[in-house]
């Protein structure tokens, strides 16, 4: 039942990166806008859709999908794998953990699947940002794992791993950024009294915590995916670290450009935040009423 229920998840999940290819796609593209040639700076996000779909054409904004299937395989596997065993390490006497045990161990569940999906996560980045350069300087990668062999090959095994610690980094933002902004929000809005505990007060709650942790991920995500996609000029990398890349972003390109891309990570970040709290709040409340016989459902998050 309980294998069931992850493949369930991993399939729904996997069927939702087919949907949020182009986002990704768009994002990344934003993220690096700016880098090298200067001219090519997109001003927003639609002014990026439609230089792509100009020059490259509607296919090529789900460049890089095999490399997002194989990000989300690893990544959620891994994570749901972990949470389980650590879920069920932490129960005494079949209770289980409280709610900042369970935010915790989401936490390290999340940071351990964001390790083994770094791979992918780098092939993705790369593929993704490829048809913005010049033919002669375009990687050509023709799949993920295409591009797995011939990183390991021309760069060494390790370049797999390039920019795991912000990999990392933004899997604990967006787990701690969710959870926080989310409990605050929802109890901001029952103090104004205009909304009760019910499905449209968690709506509203989660969209203020998508457009939170959007924000506060974002600074993470920039250093990350330009540290991905750098390439050794000269036997010197372009970027030496995360600080680095921000230092660099904040003094060439102004302070705001940390959250290029903002739109269509957040069109992402977005509904993934509401359907989990959601489904998060009623899972919490059909336990309380048939497994508790509680008919009061406040107060779960
Ligand atoms: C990618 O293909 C283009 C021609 O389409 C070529 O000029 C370029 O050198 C290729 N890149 C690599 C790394 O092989």
């Amino acid at each position: 039942m309980a294998l069931d229920l992850k493949k369930l998840f991993l399939f729904c999940s996997m069927g939702a990166t087919c949907f949020v290819q182009p986002l990704d796609l768009v994002k990344n593209r934003m993220q690096l806008s700016g880098v090298g040639d200067s001219a090519k700076a997109y001003k927003t996000s639609f002014h990026a859709i439609k230089d792509i779909v100009g020059k490259e054409g509607v296919i090529a904004m789900y460049t890089g999908l095999s490399a997002g299937l194989l990000r989300q395989a690893t990544y959620t596997t891994t994570r749901l794998g972990i949470y389980t065993w650590l879920f069920e390490t932490c129960s005494k006497d079949g209770q289980p953990p409280g709610f900042a045990v369970k935010a915790a161990l989401g936490m390290v569940a999340g940071i351990a699947g964001a390790f083994v999906g770094t791979p992918a996560e780098v092939a993705l980045i790369r593929m993704t940002s490829d048809g913005r350069l010049p033919l002669a300087e375009r990687r050509n990668y023709t799949g993920v794992f295409n591009a797995l062999v011939r990183i390991t090959k021309e760069e060494g095994l390790l370049t797999l791993w390039r920019g795991a610690l912000p990999t990392m980094g933004r899997a604990m933002v967006v787990n701690a950024a969710q959870l926080a902004s989310y409990s605050q929000a929802k109890q901001f809005l029952l103090s104004t009294g205009l909304l009760n505990d019910n499905i449209g007060c968690h709506f509203a709650a989660s969209i203020m915590s998508g457009l939170v942790t959007t924000a506060a991920s974002m600074p993470v995500d920039i250093a990350k995916t330009r540290i991905q996609n750098m390439k050794t000029i000269n036997g010197k990398p372009e970027y030496t670290g995360a600080i680095d890349v921000l230092t660099k972003v904040v003094r060439n390109e102004g302070f705001f450009s940390l959250w290029k891309g903002f739109t269509p990570y957040f069109a992402r970040l977005g509904p993934h935040t509401i359907l989990t709290f959601i489904f998060l709040e009623q899972m919490t409340a059909s336990y309380r009423l048939y497994v508790l016989g509680n008919k009061d459902v406040r107060g779960s998050l």
